[in-house]
This record gives structure tokens, sequence and C-alpha cells, in this order.
């Protein structure tokens, strides 16, 4: 493994650009917007910028790391590499009709990876003639910061390929877990619930906002109350996941709280909105 395309510049495709330079490997960066590409590359520049600030990182280190970065907008590129990791839109179609286009224009031994958060990864390979090449990598946001890394095996993955993207993890500074196909893999089936639970104790006046957070963050030991966290992750996304667990198993436990769904219609979206659980 030598040169990695990251398709995707926004949030989580120019972290994993970053963190693949950060560990030597020649990274092509795409996006079908210019300014995407312009601005995920920004993006890496001032987060290398702040690291030699807290002299985590020197000046030297910081070139080096740069100068593996090149950006483009054409998909053809992908000729070049060795592996495709894609952080594009959460959408099957679009990323099913994407990884038939970088099938065709990938060499045979090139490895396609996902970023995706919930689909599936054997309905994404599909889409492809190497379906035992395609897997699931999924990074966590903000990805230079955070250390893990679920790899999903789709049906029809390869134990070469597994062990190739665990290996590549490793060197990113990451811990991999494996993970075969299910909906919401590990982190997000046990969280995300977590998170819409707390939504019903407040709807149902069990508790207020912030000693529902306070109790979860002094009796659990977390860092951050569960609402807090809906907020952070953005309450469009905690329902879309909800209703992929409820819609993939049928199971009535997954059922997405009435006050998620009646925030995410209003708009209040956590963080990003200035309102979700809690005003910004
Ligand atoms: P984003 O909206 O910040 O970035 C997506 C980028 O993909 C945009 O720059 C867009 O121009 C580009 N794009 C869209 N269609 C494209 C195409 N056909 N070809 C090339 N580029 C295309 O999205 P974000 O948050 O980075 O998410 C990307 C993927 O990562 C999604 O599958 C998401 O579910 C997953 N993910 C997101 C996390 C998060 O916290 N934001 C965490 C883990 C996974």
């Amino acid at each position: 493994m030598r040169k990695i395309m990251v398709l995707g510049a926004g949030t989580m495709g120019s972290g994993i650009a970053q963190a693949a330079a950060t560990a030597g490997f020649s990274v092509l960066l795409c996006d079908v917007a210019e300014e995407a590409v312009v601005h995920g590359f920004h993006v890496i520049e001032k987060n290398l910028s702040n690291a030699v600030k807290k002299g985590k990182l020197d000046e030297y280190e910081k070139k080096r790391i740069l100068a593996l970065i090149a950006t483009t907008t054409e998909k053809s590129r992908a000729v070049e590499v060795d592996l495709v990791i894609e952080a594009i839109v959460e959408n099957i179609d679009v990323k099913k009709k994407v990884l038939a286009e970088l099938d065709e224009i990938c060499p045979s031994h090139t490895i396609l990876a996902s970023n995706t958060s919930a689909l599936s990864i054997t309905e994404i390979a599909r889409a492809t003639k190497r379906p035992h090449q395609v897997i699931g990598m999924h990074f966590f946001n903000p990805v230079p910061v955070m250390k893990l890394v679920e790899v999903i095996r789709g049906e029809d993955a390869s134990d070469e390929t597994v062990e190739v993207i665990k290996e590549l993890a490793e060197k990113m500074g990451k811990q991999p877990v494996d993970v075969k196909e299910a909906p919401g893999f590990i982190v997000n089936r046990i969280l995300i619930p977590m998170i819409n639970e707390a939504a019903f104790l407040l709807m149902e006046g069990v508790s207020s906002a912030d000693d529902i957070d306070t109790a979860m963050k002094l009796g659990a030991n977390h860092p951050i109350g569960p609402l807090a966290l809906g907020d952070l992750v953005g309450l469009d996304v905690c329902l879309a996941i909800m209703e992929t667990l409820y819609n993939e198993t049928g199971d009535s436990k997954y059922r997405p709280c009435p006050l998620l769904r009646k925030k995410v219609r209003a708009g209040h979206l956590g963080r990003k909105s200035g309102q979700g659980f809690f005003v910004y």
C-alpha cells in the first residue's frame, strides 16, 4: 500500500487524508467540487499549524505531511492508487454509482473502502465486480484525534482485504475492531439508542435536560451527557441512524423518540443549528 485516494473532501475526508499523510502515505484528496478540495486542504493546513503552535509537530514535519497530499477533482486519477476511501454523501444510490465507476477505473488490486456510518457494505460491494475487495472503514470525528476504526466486513469481503485494512488502520495510529455487517455496527448501535432513551426521559418529564446529562456524567462516568452528545452529533443524524436500526430489524426497542422527531422537524438539529436539546 503506497498511494491512497480519499474521495470526498468534507469533514471526514479531510481528516482521513490528514491521518493517512501523517502516517507517510501519498494521498490524493478528490471531490466533485473544486471549492471542497480547496477547503479540505485548508482545514488540514490549519490543523497542522495548530499542532505546531502546541509543540506537537515541527515545521519540517508539517511541510512533509502537506507535501504528501495532492488535490484533484478528477476521479479518473483513481487509476494511480492502491486504495480508495470514500467519504462522500451518506446516500446508498450515490455510493453504489460512485463505487461502480471506481471499479471500472482502478487497477485490479485496488481495495475500495467506504466510511459509511450505517449503510450496507454488502449492498455497496455488489455494485462492483470486486465485492471481495470492498470493505467498511468507519472512522470517527474528528479523525486526527479519535483512535477507533470499525472495520466492517460485508458478506463477500476476503480475509486478505480485512487484514490489509486493519494493518493500514494501525499504521495510521488507530485501533481497528472487527465488525460483521450489522445496522449501526458497534458504536452507533449502542450510542444512538442511549441518546434516544435520554430523549424519552426528557419527553416523559422524568427529569430536566441538565439533570439527565449530569446523572450520566457523574453516575456512569461519561465525559459528556447523552443529550449534549446528541446535539454534538446532530439530531438529524441521530434520527437517521435510529430509523436505520428500526427499519433493518423491525424491533420496537429502536423506535425513534417522538421528541427527537419533533426537534428535527423544527430544524433544531443541535450545535450546528444553534439549538437542539440545549441552546448554543
Ligand atoms: P460532508 O458533507 O462534510 O462531506 C462530503 C463531501 O463529499 C462533500 O465535500 C461533497 O462535495 C463530496 N461529494 C459528494 N458527492 C460526491 C461524489 N459523487 N464524488 C466526490 N465527492 C462527492 O460529509 P461528512 O460528514 O464528511 O460524511 C462523509 C461520509 O462519512 C458519510 O458517509 C457519513 O455518513 C460518514 N461519516 C460521518 C461522520 C461525521 O461525524 N460527520 C462520522 C463517521 C462517518
